[in-house]
């Protein structure tokens, strides 16, 4: 129940993307938050405000329902009680308003009596949001304090052309929304966080390469985690099944020593950085400039050498000084190793799972870890959810920060 406590009014402005925002208002709910929805005129052709009302369990703010006198209140109330004010979906003709100032109807009354951050999620058809002066709008909203976007994606539009408008995905809205509403007990805010994740990937050939079976979902979350907690984050990852996550500034590479160039140059600005990547630690000597075919022999050799162990280098330069976090993922001895581990590369703490245990490991949702301090100390924990083990990471490392 992350939102108890808080009030987020959503408004609704006319678009087919309209029916999204109930998928919004039901996530939001489950997640503890009062719901307010205001709906514009043209939104309550799309869908009824007796939808809204019933996930929501509070009357929806609409002009074509409301009365004058009673209005004018409302908006200043609804206004007032706004942890964060999301308008999802935001048609140009909303966006416009906002941004000119013009205060018409419940929804741009309301907008405008806030002090609360607004999200701003607009949803159009691709040639009206590539308009100079829906661009122009946005940029100026965007310039200024309190107005956050979350930019449409490219895809097939209901009007029947492809390109920029469709509606974010309603979980990086949601996500956006819960980052606003959080940020006052966002105890990374002004923080630096850098996370390497996902899989390295060794040329041999043109063709092929050696790598694992990280899919980066534990660096994800901790990115994720991050973000949410107000850190300013930089993702460097590799092959990874993950979409990338709005607001984090993701560095893509391909090879250990291509995540070393950036971890490298990334880490000097960071105050916390996490080592969740499976990065090989070793690499064909040569790669092969053109594809190796199979001759007559029934052996291959490839001549692996050492990559550079990134973890070990950065906790030589900054052990001490900034919080160092790895990981450690074994078939056995996985806390002996991560003990090893934890001293020889001179992090804070190491992370440790056992591929072997059910619920931990590659591509799963969940893992079971231990965490494994410089001290000594090892705490156990129990199969839980990686986006939870993540914040449990964070937490260990505020404490050390605060220290
Ligand atoms: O030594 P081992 O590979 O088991 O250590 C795992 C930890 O070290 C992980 O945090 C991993 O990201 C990091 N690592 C690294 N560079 C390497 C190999 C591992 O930073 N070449």
């Amino acid at each position: 129940m992350l939102l108890k406590d808080k009030t987020i009014v959503l408004g609704v402005s006319g678009g087919i993307a309209a029916y999204k925002a109930l998928d919004l208002t039901s996530r939001l709910i489950k997640a503890g938050a009062e719901v307010k929805v205001i709906m514009t005129r043209s939104a309550a052709e799309f869908v009824t405000p007796l939808s809204f009302q019933s996930l929501s369990k509070n009357a929806v703010a609409s002009d074509m329902f409301e009365e004058p006198k009673v209005w004018e209140i409302r908006h200043i109330s609804l206004a007032k009680a706004a942890d964060v004010f999301a308008v999802v979906p935001a048609t140009a003709n909303i966006i416009g308003k906002i941004a000119s100032g013009i205060a018409d109807d419940m929804l741009s009354t309301t907008i405008m009596a806030t002090k609360a951050p607004k999200l701003i999620a607009p949803a159009m058809n691709t040639n009206m949001f590539e308009n100079p002066i829906v661009q122009s709008n946005i940029n100026k909203l965007g310039s200024l304090d309190g107005y956050h976007f979350v930019m449409p994606e490219s895809g097939r539009l209901a009007c029947g052309d492809t390109g920029r408008g469709k509606l974010a995905d309603i979980g990086v809205i949601f996500d956006e929304i819960m980052r606003l509403a959080l940020r006052d007990k966002a105890d990374l805010r002004g923080k630096k966080v850098l996370v390497s994740a996902g899989a390295t990937s060794e040329p041999i050939d043109p063709v092929r390469f050696i790598t694992n079976h990280s899919t980066g979902k534990m660096g994800f979350s901790i990115a994720k985690a991050a973000y949410l907690r107000g850190a300013d984050v930089t993702l460097v990852s590799g092959r990874s099944t993950c979409e990338p996550i709005n607001g984090i500034k993701t560095v893509n590479i391909f090879t250990a020593e291509e995540m070393h160039k950036a971890m490298t140059v990334l880490s000097k600005d960071a105050d916390i950085i996490i080592m969740s990547a499976a990065v090989a630690d070793f690499r064909p000597e040569f790669e092969a400039e053109h594809k190796i075919k199979k001759g007559s022999d029934e052996k291959l050799s490839l001549s692996l050498v050492r990559n550079p162990d990134i973890l070990s280098e950065l906790g030589r330069q900054y052990g001490g000084r900034k919080v160092i976090i790895g990981f450690a993922m074994e078939t056995r001895a996985l806390i002996e190793s991560a003990m090893k581990k934890c001293a020889e590369k001179n992090a804070d703490f190491i992370v440790a799972n056992n591929l072997k245990t059910e619920g931990a490991g590659f591509g799963t949702d969940t893992n079971v870890a231990s965490v494994i301090e410089k001290d000594g100390t090892v705490t156990e924990y129990p199969k839980m959810e990686k986006f939870k083990l993540a914040n449990i990471i964070l937490d260990k490392a505020v404490d050390i920060l605060s220290k």
